[in-house]
Parts: C-alpha cells; structure tokens; sequence
C-alpha cells in the first residue's frame, strides 16, 4: 500500500494530519466530561493534549510505523458558520494487532458542530481511502453501548452491529457494555 494523498477533501470538509499547534486547537473539545463520557481516556489537559498531539503526529498512514492514519476534521473554505476554531474533531483509522487488512476506526466531534452530518461525512471519506485505497478486508468500530449517537453513527455508515458484549471494559469506575460494528470490502460490493 502506497501514501496517501492529503488532506482529503470532502464536500463541506478537510482532513488533515496533525501539527503540534493541535493541542490548543483540541483542548477545548477534549477536555469538555461530555466529549470524554464514552472514551476511555479521562478529560484532557493541557499537558495531556501536548502529549496526545504529539503521538498523532507522525500517524501520517497505515504504511507507516506508526501504522494509523490521525485526521483532524477542519472545515473546508468558505464554511464559517461554526462557532469559533475551525478545527471540529478526529477521525483515525488504526491497523488491528499484526495484521495488514484489518483496522479500526474511531470519531470524535466538538459538540458545538454536532448535527450536521460532519462526522459522518468524514468517517464515509475515511471508510473510501480504507477500502479504496489501503484495500482493507474489515472495518471495524467499538464503543460503550449507552454512546447511542456513536452507535447511530456506525449503523448510518452502513457498518453492521455484529456483538454486544456484557459489562466487557472496566471504565471510569464500572463495568460496561460494548457494541462492535463492522464493514467488510465484500459489504461495500454489494452496495
Ligand atoms: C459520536 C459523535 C461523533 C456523533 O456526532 P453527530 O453530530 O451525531 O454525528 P454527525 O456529525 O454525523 O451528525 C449526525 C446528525 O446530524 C444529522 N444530519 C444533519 N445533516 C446531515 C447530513 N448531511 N448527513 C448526515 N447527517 C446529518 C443527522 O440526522 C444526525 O442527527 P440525529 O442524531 O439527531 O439523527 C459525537 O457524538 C461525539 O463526538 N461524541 C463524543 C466522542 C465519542 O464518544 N466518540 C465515539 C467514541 S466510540
């Protein structure tokens, strides 16, 4: 698998890998408790952001060493009508374990830039470049089952529940659920 050609360009945004003025860009989205209620990670900080910032630098590809590709999600010109910093989340494509076809893909998005279809059409030019262009066999996504906007998100992509798993992950001080969904090549040839 070769480079990628960046920052991809959707219809109303941009997706671009990360530079070190990210960490203020993300802080204030990151370290809001709503944003980080699903995640595993608690609120950031400041220091947690430069740390964080830093390590999503160089996941620049799958092909790379790092072997992920770490977008954030700006708006494209010509779309202000956001509240503040242009920079609206995240969206990462990681490579599962020692295999070469398989990956994960995880989302976040200022809540500010919520419903408007933003992380969707973001994970849809994500999910195209995972199978277009990396060739992947599976997709897959996880995450708390009460994150129902997360799980919405999944099934609006065409990704396809595939386990609930009971009270799996120790997080934040109990026991939880998690949902998996997945996508396969072979799902998107029949679309
Ligand atoms: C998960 C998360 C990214 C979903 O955000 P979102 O705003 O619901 O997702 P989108 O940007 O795709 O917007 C979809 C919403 O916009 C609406 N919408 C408006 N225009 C749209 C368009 N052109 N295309 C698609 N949806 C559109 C949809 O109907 C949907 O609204 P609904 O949920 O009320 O039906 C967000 O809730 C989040 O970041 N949560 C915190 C972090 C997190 O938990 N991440 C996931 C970890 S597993």
């Amino acid at each position: 698998m070769g480079p990628l050609s960046l920052p991809l360009i959707t219809e109303r945004l941009r997706l671009r890998t990360y530079r070190e003025s990210d960490a203020d860009a993300h802080l204030p989205i990151l370290s809001r408790e709503d944003v980080s209620r699903f995640l595993l990670n608690d609120p950031w900080t400041a220091e947690v952001a430069r740390t964080e910032i830093a390590k999503r630098i160089p996941r620049t590809g799958l092909e790379t060493e790092s072997r992920a590709l770490a977008l954030v999600i700006e708006t494209a010109d010509g779309l202000d009508a956001i509240e503040g910093s242009r920079v609206l989340g995240d969206i990462a494509l990681w490579l599962d374990g020692e295999s070469e076809r398989k990956a994960e893909i995880g989302w976040i998005l200022d809540p500010a830039a919520g419903g408007h279809g933003f992380a969707t059409e973001a994970a849809t030019a994500v999910l195209n470049v995972a199978f277009d262009h990396y060739d992947l066999h599976r997709v897959f996504a996880q995450m708390d089952a009460r994150n129902t906007a997360s799980v919405k998100m999944a099934a609006r992509l065409g990704m396809r529940q595939e386990a609930h798993l009971r009270r799996d992950w120790w997080s934040k001080g109990e026991w939880t659920d998690t949902v998996i969904f997945g996508m396969l090549s072979s799902d998107r040839q029949r679309t």
